[in-house]
């Protein structure tokens, strides 16, 4: 039966307790993490949110009724109790931070008996996550993911604290919200007052973010919930939190000092990391080249190397036609694999056909210095030594090259470097390395579309020494544009914007909009910048990925308190529902007859 705790409080959470208590009477409240009962004497591993403590029952300390009861106590019930700090009276648990102590209780409640739980409360459960996080709520319960939501709260607590200190003002922005669909796909939510009319949920808070610097606020920050309606992916969540903020009077360098700063106060406070400053920047172009990424991860090399002019000549069609069609012939050496089974370079082949390409020529030299290579023999024999003393093959060392369009042959390269780092080991958790990246191309054209879109967003500025091309030739203009990638991963990204009429209006003109529609979907920034803007910048990090770095996880949902899966739905609460006939005639809205 479960009891009240009237008249009972809680000293202290169970590894609030020290050995230099003993002595002391204590009252702990939690979960029985564990009950064993050996016949005169029950011992109970009590759980909190702070860990785990031991609890003692011996008849005579308790009276009898409570010792009955301690007897019939099982995972996952809640009690509460009360008694005496010991030094344990078995052998002292290394692993646990109150491991020479126990409490001897001579008072108990049962708050609240439990089933037994779907999947046992324990640390790196093996449990598949479908069925974790459909009982999300005991899978929160576990160690691992209570000291990811502690240390994600950390976080937020100290950001606050940073940038207060700094100036921020810590302002809310609006979730309901106009649908301005550059970006993502929006969020709609269907308006009742107003049928057939629909708000979006904000993808970002940027609109406002930039207004708010019209209005004077001079310094924004705000932890921002942000909605995305994208294919998701270990670091992707439709809905995620942001840590947003907008600075007035200032330029690159600006953010990038007080972000830097930023960061260095959360890896020290959080996990007495030292970040040094300054972060290494990298211009797009270098990371995309010695890379094949914008997002590289620089804990180790195996850096792309350009053979175009090396192979220019040879006879192998594939590298031939490359080039031809104007492309590139790029390779990455895999040091110390040119033992690599045959069947496992299939693999790769494999593997980097998923990323398009069509092949992936390789050459592998033998310990002895024999070479064994997929097109050896279109190749001379001094063409096959040229190509190795580009690539600084060894023996021993494996190269791997691909053919084709140059960004294609990027994206393969850079994510077979992933791929090769991770099967050999190169990948160090407790390494954290920081780059900027910089001068992103402003626009990207979309073969879809069949025009310019920005990479970033409409209002970012132009680099002053490219503004020339803007009309000329859209494809080579430079963006005062910046991520920050911490070990392969976008963490957050940002730019300088526009505040100058003539360039928004030109930047609107190169992205196919018409005044007439720049003014339907922007018209209230744009207004606002007629009646004085001050010159502005800001940047966002992704809480959620920053987050699961600090915390060596591999996937965001395990930084995130209730997340969703890969079909963008709610595996404990079954969002997102139909809803009744009722609600959707409120709001003017039939369901198309679906297919069968
Ligand atoms: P951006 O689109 O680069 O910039 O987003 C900023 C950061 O948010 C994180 N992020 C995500 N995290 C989890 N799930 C997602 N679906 C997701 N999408 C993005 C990334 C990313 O770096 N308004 C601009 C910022 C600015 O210019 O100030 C913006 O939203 O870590
Ligand atoms: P093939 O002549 O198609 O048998 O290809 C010979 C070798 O070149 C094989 O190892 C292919 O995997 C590789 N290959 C084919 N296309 C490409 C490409 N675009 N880039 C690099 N290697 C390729």
């Amino acid at each position: 039966m479960a009891e009240s705790m009237k008249g009972m409080h809680r000293s202290h959470r169970c590894t609030e307790v020290t050995k230099e208590m003993i002595g002391n009477q204590v009252t702990l409240m939690g979960w029985v993490q564990k009950a064993r009962n050996k016949g005169g004497i029950v011992f109970v591993d009590l759980r909190d949110r702070s860990g785990i403590m031991q609890l003692i029952f011996e008849n005579g300390s308790i009276d009898e009724a409570g010792f009955e009861r301690a007897g019939k106590l099982r995972s996952e019930f809640v009690i509460a109790v009360t008694g005496v700090v010991e030094v344990r009276s078995g052998a002292v648990n290394e692993n646990l931070k109150t491991g020479e102590i126990e409490i001897r209780v001579n008072t108990l409640r049962v708050l609240s008996e439990a089933e037994t739980p779907p999947f046992p409360i324990e640390e790196n459960s093996k449990t598949r996550e479908e069925l974790r996080l459909k009982y999300r709520y005991l899978d929160l319960r576990r160690p691992d993911l209570q000291r990811n939501l502690i240390m994600r709260s950390k976080v937020a607590t100290l950001v606050r604290q940073f940038m207060a200190n700094e100036g921020f003002l810590e302002i809310e922005t609006p979730t309901l919200c106009k649908s301005t669909p550059e970006g993502a796909r929006d969020y709609l939510v269907p308006s009742r007052v107003h049928p057939g009319c629909f708000y979006a949920l904000p993808q970002s808070p940027q609109l406002f973010k930039q207004l708010l610097m019209c209005s004077g606020y001079d310094r924004y920050i705000q932890i921002a919930r942000c909605y995305r309606d994208e294919d998701l992916r270990a670091d992707r969540q439709p809905e995620f939190t942001q840590i947003d903020m907008e600075l007035s009077f200032v330029d690159v360098d600006d953010v990038i000092d007080v972000n830097e700063r930023l960061l260095a106060f959360l890896f020290k406070e959080v996990l007495d990391v030292e970040v040094q400053l300054p972060i290494q920047r990298m211009t797009w172009k270098e990371a995309m080249n010695r890379f094949g990424s914008d997002k590289p991860d620089l804990r180790f090399g195996m850096e792309l190397v350009d053979i175009s002019e090396v192979v220019k000549n040879c006879e192998f069609v594939v590298f031939k036609n490359a080039l031809e069609a104007g492309g590139s012939v790029r390779g990455i050496n895999a040091k110390g694999q040119g033992g690599m089974p045959r069947k496992k370079i299939d693999k790769l082949v494999e593997f980097v056909k998923g990323y398009g390409a069509k092949g992936l020529a390789y050459v592998a030299i033998q310990e002895d210095g024999t070479v064994k290579s997929s097109f050896g023999k279109f190749m001379k024999e001094e063409e096959m030594n040229a190509l190795i003393k580009a690539m600084d093959g060894q023996n021993g060392d494996l190269l791997l090259f691909a053919a084709d369009k140059t960004k294609l042959v990027w994206d393969v390269l850079g994510a077979l470097r992933l791929e090769l780092a991770e099967q050999m080991n190169l990948l160090d958790k407790n390494e954290y390395r920081f780059v900027w990246i910089t001068e992103f191309p402003l626009l990207e054209w979309s073969e879809e579309e069949g025009r310019f879109t920005a990479m970033h967003h409409p209002f970012t500025m132009p680099m002053e020494e490219d503004l020339e091309f803007l009309d000329s030739d859209p494809g080579r203009v430079r963006a005062k544009a910046y991520d920050i990638v911490l070990n392969g991963n976008e963490i957050g990204g940002g730019s300088v914007r526009i505040h100058q009429d003539h360039i928004q209006e030109k930047m609107f003109e190169v992205l196919g909009f018409t005044k007439e529609r720049a003014h339907e979907q922007f018209g209230f920034l744009l207004d606002a910048f007629k009646y004085g803007v001050p010159p502005h910048a800001g940047l966002a990090y992704g809480l959620d990925r920053l987050v699961m770095l600090m915390a060596k996880q591999d996937s965001i949902r395990d930084v995130i308190a209730f997340p969703k899966v890969k079909d963008a739905s709610c595996l404990m609460t079954e969002a997102p529902e139909r809803v009744e006939e009722k609600q959707l005639q409120e709001l003017g809205i039939e369901i198309a007859a679906e297919e069968e």
